[in-house]
C-alpha cells in the first residue's frame, strides 16, 4: 500500500504545557489531529471545572489560524477534589475525564493522591455519573524497582479498585508492559488502555545502551524487549480496547539534557509517520485507523472524526526537524532511529 485514507486520528493522552511552550508545540498536534485529551499536570494542576475552562482558552487562543482542534480536558485528581464541581464539568460537556496521578509518579505529580480512600467519594460520583478515570499506572513506593512498578501497580492499586467500584470506566494510559496488556484484556468490561507511539519503538536499551540518551527517558520508563512486542501486538490488532495516547511530553532541551533530567519524550511532529511504519513493518496497515480513529472515540463515546488525512509512502525518507523552536527554548524531536517514509499528504 502506498497510499492510504484514514479518519481523522486523536491523541488520547497529551501534555500542551502553558505559555510559550503551548504555543510552540499545539500546532504539531492541531496539524493532523483533531482532538487530544489534554493532561491537567500544570504548575499549579488544572485541579478545577474553573481551572480547565481557562485553560481550555488558553489552547484555543494558541492554536494556529484555521485548525479546528478540540482541546478534550481533563481534571487533576486530589484528594480534595469536590465531586458537585467534577459532575458540573462533566455535564456542561467541558471534563472528557479526571486524571489519577498517584502521588510522586511523574512530572509535577506531588499534589496527586497517596490515599485512594481519600478519592472514593469523587471515584463513586464518577462511576454514578459515567465518567472516566485515566490513571498513571506505576507505584511509587521506593523499595519496588522502577521496571516493575507498573505490574505492582495492577496488583495493588487498579485491580482493588476495580473491584470496589466495577462500574467506574478506567483508562490505563501509557501502558508499558505485557502485564497491563494482559490485565485489560482480562478484564469483562470498563477497562481500556492507550499506548503511547514511542513504547512501541523503543525499548529501555534505547535509554541506556553506549551513553545515557535523556531524550528517551519518559515515564513509564520503556521495558524490555519483550513488553515492546506484546505492546506492538496488542496496538496493531484492531482490538477496540487499545487506542492511542502519544504521551508526546515536551520539555525544553536544558530540563532534558542535566544530570536530572525531566521525563518525557516530544513525538507530536512525526507520530503518524512513526506509526505507520510500525504498522507496516507489523503487516496491519489496515488496523491503523482502529488504533489512531475509532478505537478511542467509541471508548469516551464521542462521535468519531468525519475529515479524513490520507498517508502516502515517499520513495525517499521524510525529513522532520530535529528540534523545534519555542519562545522558551529549543525541543527535541524523538528520533526513532531509523529513517522514515510515511508522510501526511492532505488534509481534507
Ligand atoms: C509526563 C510529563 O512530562 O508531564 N512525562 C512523561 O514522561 N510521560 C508525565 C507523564 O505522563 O507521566
Ligand atoms: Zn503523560
Amino acid at each position: 500500500m502506498q497510499k492510504f485514507t484514514i479518519r481523522r486520528p486523536d491523541d488520547w493522552h497529551l501534555h500542551l504545557r502553558d505559555g510559550a511552550v503551548l504555543e510552540g508545540v499545539v500546532g504539531d498536534t492541531s496539524r493532523h489531529f483533531a482532538r487530544a485529551i489534554i493532561m491537567p499536570n500544570l504548575v499549579p494542576p488544572v485541579v478545577t471545572t474553573a481551572d480547565a475552562a481557562a485553560y481550555r482558552e488558553r489552547i484555543v487562543k494558541a492554536l494556529p489560524a484555521g485548525d479546528r482542534f478540540q482541546p478534550l480536558m481533563t481534571l487533576y485528581l486530589t484528594e480534595h477534589t469536590d465531586p458537585d464541581d467534577v459532575e458540573e464539568g462533566k455535564k456542561s460537556g467541558l471534563i472528557t475525564a479526571v486524571k489519577l496521578y498517584p502521588a510522586g509518579a511523574t512530572t509535577n505529580s506531588h499534589g496527586g493522591v497517596r490515599n485512594m480512600d481519600k478519592a472514593m467519594p469523587v471515584l463513586e460520583r464518577m462511576a454514578k455519573i459515567g465518567l472516566p478515570l485515566c490513571v498513571h499506572g506505576e507505584v511509587t513506593s521506593p523499595d519496588v524497582d522502577i521496571f516493575d512498578r507498573e505490574a505492582v501497580f495492577i496488583e495493588t492499586v487498579l485491580d482493588p479498585l476495580r473491584q470496589r467500584l466495577p462500574e467506574l470506566k478506567v483508562t490505563m494510559e501509557h501502558v508499558t508492559t505485557s502485564d497491563g496488556i494482559d490485565y485489560i484484556k482480562s478484564a469483562k468490561a470498563n477497562l481500556a488502555g492507550s499506548i503511547t507511539t514511542h513504547h512501541l519503538i523503543i525499548n529501555r536499551n534505547a535509554i541506556l545502551v553506549g551513553g545515557i540518551r535523556p531524550h528517551y527517558y519518559c515515564l513509564p520508563v520503556a521495558k524490555r524487549e519483550s513488553h515492546r512486542l506484546a505492546l506492538r501486538a496488542a496496538a496493531t490488532s484492531g482490538d477496540a480496547r487499545f487506542f492511542l495516547g502519544t504521551d508526546s511530553a515536551p520539555h525544553v532541551d536544558p530540563l532534558k539534557e542535566c544530570a536530572c533530567g525531566c521525563a518525557g519524550i516530544y513525538t507530536s511532529v512525526n507520530t503518524m509517520s512513526c506509526l505507520a511504519h510500525v504498522f507496516e513493518q507489523e503487516g496491519a496497515l489496515d488496523k491503523l485507523e482502529a488504533f489512531t480513529s475509532l478505537n478511542g472515540p467509541a471508548w469516551y463515546g464521542l462521535p468519531v472524526n468525519e475529515d479524513r488525512i490520507t498517508l502516502i509512502r515517499r520513495a525517499e525518507s521524510v525529513a522532520f526537524p530535529d528540534k523545534i523552536e519555542t519562545g522558551a527554548g529549543a525541543i527535541t524531536v524523538f528520533d526513532p532511529m531509523f529513517p522514515l517514509h510515511w508522510d501526511v499528504e492532505s488534509n481534507h
